[in-house]
């Protein structure tokens, strides 16, 4: 594995690989786990050479503490990547990836008004940063395939709004949750969490999951509060939000059958740190 750490390093790297049939591309902020190695090790099942990208974006953090203390594990990171027969692993510092300066990126996107649920209006500007960089990892790398997980349901359809777009010649594959065999679902956060939180976060996934009986059953707004009490019964939990969403145009629905596809997003504090999750409904 050839660890690029500037662009031009980047780009002897990818020429030293010779001609390359599909190019496969994982952006990650690195403190790589296996929820990250599952969208990797499908990538270099499925693609000729692997690029994965190791950078914690500072356009995409609305909290300076939270970038602040954002796991930071590169030898841990290149431990895990090397034997996962990775072709490069691209990890530039902020001032490669935003040559500007202080400014960063001014660039505003179009993300379809998908932005306006969620995640969107309690992070201002996080997902505006997060098409920043995917655009500019694009720009650099040049997939034919750029694999995401759904664990960050919201960040993906995104994604997939602005290459189609934007026209970006690749593709996107959409990859399943990794979850702890408790349920958690996996998450460079969870390494921030206390012994007593780490124990009360699985109730998390357990309270969503009971709501897929609940389609059909109970309304939707009764559904909402049946799961958000019974995560907030947990004293180490505390809920920001449980939505129930069309999957396809992430806006809140009121009845199921409202929407052909629904999923429930929520998150979570365990406080200071904050937890997303979400679970397929119908
Ligand atoms: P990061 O949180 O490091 O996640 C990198 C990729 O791994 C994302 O596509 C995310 O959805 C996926 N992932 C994380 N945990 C997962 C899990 N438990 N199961 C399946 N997939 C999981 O998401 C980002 O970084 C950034 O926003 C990024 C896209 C790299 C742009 O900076």
């Amino acid at each position: 594995m050839i660890i690029a750490k500037t662009l031009e390093e980047f780009d002897n790297a990818l020429g030293s690989l010779g001609k390359v049939g599909k190019l496969g591309l994982v952006p990650t902020m690195g403190a790589l786990h296996e929820g990250h190695m599952t969208l990797i090790r499908r990538a270099v099942a499925e693609c000729d050479a692997v690029v994965v990208s190791d950078f914690v974006n500072p356009t995409q953090f609305n909290n300076q503490n939270d970038f602040n203390t954002y796991p930071r594990t590169l030898e841990a990171d290149c431990a895990l990547l090397e034997p996962a027969g990775v072709n490069i692993l691209l990890c530039p510092r902020v001032i490669d990836m935003y040559p500007e300066g202080s400014g960063l990126d001014t660039r505003t996107f179009d993300l379809g008004g998908l932005d306006q649920y969620g995640e969107g209006p309690r992070r201002p500007g996080h997902f505006n940063g997060m098409a920043q960089i995917v655009t500019r990892l694009f720009d650099i790398v040049k997939p034919d395939l750029a694999y995401f997980g759904e664990k960050d349901f919201q960040q993906l359809a995104i994604i997939e709004y602005f290459v189609k777009n934007l026209n970006y010649p690749l593709t996107i594959v959409r990859c399943p949750i990794a979850r702890a065999a408790d349920g958690l679902a996996l998450s460079s956060r969870n390494k921030l969490l206390t012994a007593g939180q780490r124990a009360a976060a699985p109730h998390i996934y357990a309270a969503i999951s009971k709501a897929v009986d609940m389609v059909g059953k109970v309304s939707v707004a009764d559904a909402i509060k049946t799961v958000t009490d019974d995560i907030d019964s947990d004293s180490h939990l505390e809920t920001e939000y449980v939505e129930i969403i069309n999957a396809l145009t992430l806006e809140p629905v009121t009845d199921w059958s409202q929407a052909e596809h629904i999923q429930l997003s929520c998150a979570v504090y365990a406080r200071p740190v904050r937890l997303i999750d979400n679970i397929k409904l119908k």
